[in-house]
């Protein structure tokens, strides 16, 4: 029997509601028949996107969405995507998949979708393939006032007189790897360059450093050394914690094992921290984990392959978001943001869809689960008989307008376990809600036949008594 303790008094912090974001490349099949139709489909859609996808990021509160890269963002040309004629062009990952970018989406459609959804919009610019005016100038055409500059102007012209609301920009992608393969000195330089003129056109927009790439604690050391007096509001990283198996068919221990390296979120959040932390770069690196997910080989999805990096998302992928949420909760004070990568027919992602289908996946429900804790109180939890991985639980607890919500999510794939919930510096109600997702069978999944297969169902909880949660299940309780 485990005890889980709300430690009331012991405040974290808020949880930022955009570290429930989410990340929309233009890659396979994310922008195109994922999350964009076209305006004149018999899909229904808003301004050309799936309205399906919008109602339900709305039911979840979808606080952030970055766009629109990635890889791709490094070679995007922001000039293909707005006008009436768009060009056809080499997208960054056509030699993956074979798709040429036809920039049917550009920047207004994409506004158009964040504007649907009710979410705020995250662009990445490229630092790697043009020259820092040309990004300014993207700034510009965004974020000046109406009839002030040409580019207004311009932007006006092709139908938004008034800027856009844009009040994060991630300077770069992935500089290490795909975003120009540099060291992180080179990449600091650049970075000094480019956001010294865009933070000329935005002054009151947020800049994102790139930061590493999982474990390479030494690009922190070294971007953290020499960032300088320059603007930096976030510091940006990757985590992907891999697959085990077979994304579908695993075997327990693959269970197991996908969770334990989902779990060095953890330890990368710390080291991070710490660095970040003894270079004094606290107040302008906080964490940005802007990709986060398992990547799975590809083919498992509904396209068989056919959208580069589709998989698809059993009970393993929704503890795995469980307990990534559940870190990022128990760490708000230090992160900023974090974006599930991706959003739609890709790695990790909330939704499946082809044509006229489109179905959630059980990640899609944790985030549903858990999104009382945006812009909550994180408070600290403390798990006793909590020590061994394979039959820890993954908690964390917020409170907002009175209300606690607490998430917990049974790692174990043999045996459920028994726990009795208690208040610190707070008495609990004796009665509860609650909302279980769980499925007998650890590799069930929802498809476009079976949709229902894993979702949700509410339970009412006596917290006098021990609460029983089933092997594999994620539990969310509020009072
Ligand atoms: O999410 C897919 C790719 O993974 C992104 O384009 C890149 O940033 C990362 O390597």
């Amino acid at each position: 029997m485990k005890n889980i303790y709300l430690m009331y008094p012991q405040k974290k912090g808020t949880i930022a509601p955009e570290i429930y974001g989410h990340f929309s490349e233009h890659i396979g099949g994310v922008i195109y028949d994922g999350i964009w139709v076209g305006k004149d489909s018999d899909i229904p859609n808003i301004k050309g996107f799936r309205k399906e996808i919008i109602e339900k990021l709305r039911a979840i509160k979808a606080p952030v969405i970055r766009w629109p890269g990635g890889c791709f963002a490094e070679t995007y040309d922001w000039r293909d995507g707005i006008g009436e004629e768009r060009p056809v062009r080499i997208n960054w990952w056509r030699n993956r998949d074979g798709r040429y970018e036809p920039n049917e989406v550009g920047t207004h459609e994409f506004m158009d979708f964040c504007e649907a959804v009710g979410a705020k919009a995250y662009f990445a610019a490229n630092l790697t393939s043009v020259p820092p005016l040309h990004i300014r100038n993207w700034v510009d055409y965004c974020v000046s006032p109406r009839g002030t500059t040409s580019l207004a102007l311009e932007r006006e012209k092709n139908g938004h007189p008034e800027p856009f609301d844009i009040p994060y920009w991630g300077v770069g992608n992935e500089n290490w790897g795909g975003g120009g393969n540099m060291t992180p000195e080179y990449y600091t330089n650049e970075y000094r360059r480019y956001v010294t003129v865009m933070e000329n056109a935005a002054p009151n927009a947020e800049f994102f450093v790139c930061g590493e790439d999982g474990l390479d604690f030494h690009w922190t050391h070294k971007v953290a050394e020499n960032i300088g007096r320059v603007r930096a509001d976030g510091y940006s990283m990757h985590y992907y914690c891999g697959s085990t198996g077979d994304p579908v068919d695993f075997a327990p221990e693959e269970w197991t094992a996908q969770l334990e390296r989902a779990s060095v979120m953890e330890k990368i959040i710390r080291k991070n921290w710490h660095i970040i932390c003894a270079h004094d770069m606290q107040n302008k690196l906080k964490l940005v984990i802007d990709e986060w997910g398992c990547w799975h080989p590809a083919g498992s999805g509904p396209s068989k392959g056919a959208n580069l990096f589709e998989q698809q998302s059993t009970m393993r992928d929704a503890m795995v978001t469980a307990l990534t949420l559940n870190i990022f909760n128990n760490h708000c004070e230090k992160i900023k943001m974090a974006n599930a990568a991706q959003l739609v027919n890709n790695l990790h992602a909330l939704f499946l869809s082809c044509k006229e289908k489109c179905i959630t996946t059980p990640t899609y429900h944790v985030f549903d689960m858990y999104k009382e804790h945006q812009g909550a109180e994180g408070i600290q939890v403390t798990v006793t008989d909590n020590d061994v991985f394979e039959e820890s639980l993954t908690v964390s607890a917020s409170v907002k307008d009175g209300k606690t919500l607490v998430t917990v999510g049974n790692i174990s794939c043999k045996k459920d376990a028994e726990f009795v919930l208690s208040g610190v510096g707070m008495e609990l109600p004796e009665k509860a809600e609650a909302v279980l997702l769980y499925h007998e069978d650890m590799h069930a999944h929802n498809t476009f036949d079976e949709p229902d297969k894993v979702v949700p169902v509410s339970v009412n909880l006596d917290l006098t008594q021990p609460i029983t949660i089933p092997k594999t299940a994620v539990l969310a309780i509020r009072f």
